[in-house]
């Protein structure tokens, strides 16, 4: 393990801010994360997967550990299923990617999701009505406190929306070194219901969609309006979609009758923030050089060299202009350090 001193997170953050670590170190191998955690200083230790959904506020004076583990291998197949362990280093796309071209079906919805494979378990990445959790068999972690290796099984981790034990009692308490998965060989569960993903095949005259078509299709929906990290920083939905009772939704609809939704349960539904940002004319705002994206109000973009402070004010500023309006308190999804 090779530690550096005094390094720029800029690269390693998708919001492409500037921060500083005061040590810094590539793991490459579980020996090394091993050889890291038991390093008695610094103390304060910050792991970082592909750095897609941090904010930095502040430079760290701390160790901060950037997880490359790499590696994807087959556990275990049989006629209709595969069991895929990848190691946390690996690119969350490249392995979906990885996945279409052996034709192992389950996550080409979530293609194009920035990140970590090591990382997506913790916020239970979602997209275009799939999540995580339904292909995630278990992940392989390391204890922090132990320097012990833990099995956490789907059930274990307690998923829920953007959500999971890794960001609750769990938090910061354990590095997940890979994650192995479930996936279809036969008989791929196509899923197209989500609006926008059924239009885009008919634009290009697909009936019956292969995995790869939808990937390519949510890949297109993607890249029309999420913005390139690599040319605008940000750090995808910047806010969670908040739930509200029924009794909360029946007022809110009769003071904005347009309001979309998606019922959860009978007694929960989903509001889609975009919807209540935009609502409050925050939609392509701009601030100096960082602001809220033109065409989807929950991505929250830095324009260059913003810093994260800036861009946490402008959150606040958001969620008190939000509940304030709506009476609705919005949930940061992106990790604040
Ligand atoms: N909307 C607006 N204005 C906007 C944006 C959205 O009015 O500027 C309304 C529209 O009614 C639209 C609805 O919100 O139909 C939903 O928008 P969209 O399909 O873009 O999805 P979302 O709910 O805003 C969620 C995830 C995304 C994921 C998409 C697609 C969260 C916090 N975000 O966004 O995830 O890609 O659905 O499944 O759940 C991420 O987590 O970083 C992320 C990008």
């Amino acid at each position: 393990m090779h530690l550096l001193e005094d390094i720029s997170l800029k690269p390693y953050n998708t919001f492409g801010l500037d921060t500083k670590a005061r040590f810094f170190a590539t793991i490459n191998s579980l020996e090394e994360l091993k050889e890291a955690i038991a390093l008695k200083e610094p103390t304060k230790k910050i792991i970082l997967g592909g750095g897609s959904n941090i904010l930095l506020t502040q430079d760290i004076n701390g160790l901060v550990l950037h997880v490359n583990i790499k590696g994807i291998s087959i556990i275990k197949e049989e006629e209709d299923w595969v069991w895929v362990k990848a190691n946390a280093g690996e690119n969350w796309h490249n392995f979906v990617m990885w996945c279409i071209a052996n034709d192992f079906g389950g996550i080409e919805n979530l293609s194009l999701i920035p990140g970590n494979v090591g990382t997506a378990p913790i916020q239970n990445i979602g997209a275009y009505g799939v999540e995580l959790k339904d292909v995630f068999e278990h992940c392989d972690a390391l204890e922090l406190a132990t320097g012990e290796m833990v099995q956490f099984s789907n059930k274990s981790c307690d998923f829920g929306y953007r959500n999971s034990i890794f960001k609750n009692s769990h938090k910061g308490k354990y590095i997940i070194t890979s994650v192995s998965f479930k996936l279809s060989k036969k008989k791929h569960n196509i899923r197209t219901n989500y609006g926008t993903i059924r239009a885009e095949l008919q634009r290009l005259n697909i009936v019956s969609p292969t995995i790869k078509d939808v990937s390519n299709a949510v890949i297109a929906i993607r890249t029309s309006k999420l913005p390139d990290p690599k040319n605008i920083g940000n750090s995808g939905s910047f806010f969670k979609n908040p739930v509200v009772t029924a009794q909360e939704f029946e007022l809110l609809k009769n003071n904005f009758p347009e309001i979309p939704s998606y019922k959860i349960s009978e007694t929960e539904i989903k509001i889609p923030a975009g919807w209540l940002i935009e609502k409050a004319g925050f939609k392509g705002k701009t601030f100096e050089n960082y602001g809220v994206h033109k065409k989807q109000a929950l991505v929250l973009v830095n324009y260059g060299n913003a810093k994260g402070e800036a861009i946490l004010k402008l959150s606040k500023l958001i969620q008190d202009t939000i509940q304030r309006i709506f009476e609705i308190h919005l949930e940061a999804e992106v990790n604040i350090i």
